[in-house]
């Protein structure tokens, strides 16, 4: 609709007085069409969840997922009152995946404490698998072989402490869920600030993982729970990207979605509102009951395993956290789940 709209305009720009639409925001209307204006999905009951091992973890949280020759490597935060860290596990057929053997990142490298919210990916450029994530800090570990998970080296970190800009913002909120994209020419990190704001530094691919620019606000929302965390970023064609960034609604936590040509920015709304989101409560259909009403912090499944991050937009796939509704104990106790939400894609 979008695209006609725009020719018509096109057709009209001689008349005068109509100002002419700039050849920016024509392309910039067509690269949303391969989205739906309204996105609707099924998902699966949990699939996975703490195991009865003695670790006593409350919850399993914040997946990232690759696919990589007919396996799904998937890193997680666990969650008990005690705290955070991560864990690893993969298996061939998300029927499954509740059965995949838990391999606990303390045991490797990455070691215990604090260190949550992962996201994995390949930086071809040096042949190593990233993991980033936070540990108070934006941290990453190495490893040259996704599937040795021991492999993971001790925690760096891409700031030398919390930014000023970040620092500045931050009362009554805390600085979570990093995130790495990179384009042709740089690495982009962004974060959330629990507090309305989306923040991204940037560094040339050549000099990543250093050199990390102070963040800029990438987006910001007059009350935090509209702009609150868990942000992705993709690329779903050449040089078009997608931004999801987790809200908390009414009944729980929401996806709005955002469009862009450049990962700088600006980003233009696609599906933005509770009431039309990306992904949320509102516009999934469990296959069986529904067990969650919060769709929150997770990852589509992408079609690369490289630091472009790419997907298809045709064949939708995001692996979430949601958590059953009725049990009321502190937030880090809640027995977070893992489930499958599928997109059809009407465009497609
Ligand atoms: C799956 O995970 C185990 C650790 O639990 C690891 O040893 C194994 O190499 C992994 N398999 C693949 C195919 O990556």
């Amino acid at each position: 609709m979008t695209n006609l709209k725009h020719l018509a305009l096109l057709g009209a720009a001689v008349v005068p007085g109509l100002a002419l639409p700039k050849a920016a925001d024509f392309l910039d209307s067509r690269q949303a069409s391969v989205f739906p204006s309204k996105f609707e999905w099924t998902s699966t009951d949990a699939l996975v969840g703490p195991k009865n091992d003695g670790r006593g973890i409350a919850g399993i949280k914040d997946p990232s997922i690759i696919l990589k020759d007919n396996v799904y490597h998937v890193f997680a935060s666990t969650a008990k009152d005690e705290g955070y860290n991560l864990v690893y596990f993969n298996f061939t057929n998300f029927k499954d995946a509740g059965k995949a053997p838990f391999y606990y990142l303390d045991q490797s490298s990455i070691g215990t404490g604090y260190r949550a919210a992962p996201e994995v990916f390949y930086f071809a450029p040096q042949k190593l698998w990233y993991l980033v994530y936070q540990n108070g800090n934006a941290a990453y570990s190495t490893n040259p072989d996704i599937s040795n998970p021991k492999g993971w080296t001790a925690p760096k970190t891409f700031y030398n402490g919390t930014p000023k800009t970040i620092e500045d913002r931050l009362t009554g909120g805390y600085w979570v869920d990093m995130w790495v994209i990179c384009d042709d020419k740089n690495c982009h990190l962004f974060s959330s600030d629990d507090n309305g704001r989306l923040y991204r530094s940037q560094t040339p691919v050549s000099q990543f993982p250093n050199g990390m620019s102070e963040p800029v606000i990438a987006m910001e929302e007059k009350r935090k729970e509209d702009m609150f965390e868990a942000s992705n970023i993709y690329r779903y064609a050449s040089g078009k990207y997608l931004l999801l960034v987790e809200c908390i609604g009414s009944t729980g936590r929401y996806f709005r979605s955002w469009t862009s040509t450049d990962i700088a920015g600006p980003w233009k709304p696609l599906a933005d509102k509770e009431s039309n989101p990306f992904l949320g409560a509102s516009n999934v259909k469990f296959t069986g009951k529904q067990w969650t009403k919060s769709i929150s912090h997770g990852e589509l499944i992408r079609t690369s395993h490289d630091q472009t991050l790419s997907i298809d937009p045709c064949k939708m796939r995001y692996l979430y956290q949601g958590v059953d509704p009725t049990v009321d104990v502190s937030y880090n106790s809640l027995p977070w789940r893992l489930g499958l939400a599928e997109h059809k894609n009407p465009a497609c």
